[in-house]
């Protein structure tokens, strides 16, 4: 696993493996290493799981470990399955690779290959191949780094294993999704390994409909339609919705030979959704407006009496307000309120086990408790944190339990605390 947003890397991995129902014992799991072992009935249940995560490297058979090679070497031989192991991979091209945690990057090439010819007791009889091998054995080192930019220079761990699946991350998703190389982007973009992270924890499914009420430039549906969503999106704001020229959201799609994925985005404030009833929505994911970047606006007068008679304004015979290029008023809403309607709308138009999943900002500087928007009829199943100095956000993942559930709600409260303005002055 990979010992970053360590908040968010045990919920990943407890989404993707409910998501293929694939029982998991997480006693082994430790927020402190980045090793876990598990049990798991066969190869097919391990590539399943592992194979969209983000926040894991891959997973391994595991053939045995030790402080050093002479332990190491002993733990193999001892495995009970080793005669089995050696005999259904020593036909089979093969190579052998080296995974290093905490150590420096240097490589010592002949100091390897007799590493590698240590473990001749394997009697792998198959040819060797760099490119495209049947199994991959790797050696796993993990060292204890001298300092945060000093790596160790001698293992203090060894596990070995035959490789059974790479992960998303490990076959270059979060560099493909990078956003200094995506063509359309802006001041909201959400980066691409958490959005990827998002997406996982959202159980967002192949062929599923996904969609984002608050779209921007479009960062969560690219998350969704990488992993076989079919996305759709609205914001309040056509000129994110249009893009620049030829970087639109569409076009992010096709960069990325996903267009297949991409449904549409629409012009509408979601407080007057009109995605009609009957539409299936399966998810939800998205990073509502907090207020920093964009404003928090509604449809609507914010004093109303300038607007009386104005709704009888005709032009060429046609009330204004049918014309095309007519451009409502809007007005100021709070985020508490947003976000109240946001679980109300998850809670009406989700399936039963369908996830809502947002991203909600918080303030770290005065002493109050942060309190989570719930409802009555959603479970909040994660509250991942992801911690800047004086403000975090938090993804907040719910699923839609149904009207029997009789959860607590807490809907009209101020939760948010006015976190615009205290952003503004610095969170004194
Ligand atoms: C934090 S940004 C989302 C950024 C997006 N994730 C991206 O990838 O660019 C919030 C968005 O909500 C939109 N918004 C604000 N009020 C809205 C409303 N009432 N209905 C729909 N969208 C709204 C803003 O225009 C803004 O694009």
């Amino acid at each position: 696993m990979v010992q970053v947003h360590l908040n968010f890397r045990l919920a990943e991995l407890e989404s993707l493996a409910d998501l293929h129902g694939i029982d998991v014992d997480f006693s082994g799991y430790s927020v402190d290493s980045p090793f876990m072992v598990v049990t798991l009935k066969n190869d097919k249940d391990a590539s399943d799981w592992i194979k969209r995560s983000v926040l894991t490297r891959a997973i391994y058979e595991y053939w045995g470990e030790g402080t050093d090679y002479e332990s190491l070497h002993k733990s193999i031989q001892s495995l009970p399955e080793l005669e089995a192991y050696k005999s259904a991979n020593d036909q089979k091209s093969f190579k052998f690779e080296f995974e290093k945690y905490g150590g420096n990057a240097r490589q010592d090439t002949s100091a390897r290959v007799s590493t590698i010819e240590s473990f001749k007791y394997l009697d792998l009889k198959g040819p060797i191949r760099m490119k495209n091998p049947d199994e991959v054995f790797t050696v796993i080192e993990e060292y204890k780094a001298i300092s945060d930019n000093v790596g160790g220079e001698c293992p203090v761990k060894l596990y070995f294993g035959r490789q059974v699946q790479l992960s998303d991350r490990a076959t270059g998703a979060v560099e493909k999704y990078d956003l200094k190389k995506r063509p359309y982007k802006g001041t909201t973009s959400f980066e691409a390994e958490l959005s990827l992270a998002s997406a996982n924890i959202a159980q967002v499914k192949p062929g599923s409909i996904m969609y984002d009420p608050f779209v921007g430039t479009g960062s969560f549906l690219v998350a969704g339609g990488h992993y076989g969503a079919l996305v759709l999106g609205s914001d309040i704001d056509g000129r994110m919705i249009r893009g620049k020229g030829q970087q639109t959201i569409g076009a992010n799609f096709k960069h990325y030979k996903e267009a297949i994925q991409y449904l549409d985005v629409v012009t509408m404030d979601f407080t007057h959704n009109a995605i009609r009833d009957t539409l299936a929505i399966d998810t939800i994911l998205c990073d509502p407006p907090y207020g920093i970047r964009e404003s928090i606006k509604v449809l609507g007068a914010k004093d109303p009496e300038k607007f009386i008679g104005k709704e009888d304004v005709e032009i060429n015979g046609q009330k204004a307000y049918l014309l095309r290029d007519y451009i409502p008023t809007k007005k100021p809403y709070s985020l508490d309120s947003l976000l109240d309607d946001l679980l109300d709308y998850a809670s009406r138009r989700l399936p039963v086990n369908g996830r809502l999943a947002f991203w909600m900002p918080t303030a770290n500087d005065e002493n109050i408790a942060t309190i989570i928007p719930l409802n009555s009829k959603l479970e909040l199943k994660y509250n991942c944190v992801q911690d800047f100095n004086k403000w975090s956000r938090r993804l907040l993942v719910y699923i839609n339990r149904g009207p029997d559930f009789n959860g607590p709600s807490n809907s009209g409260l101020d939760r948010t605390s006015n976190f615009r303005d205290r952003y503004f002055s610095g969170f004194n």
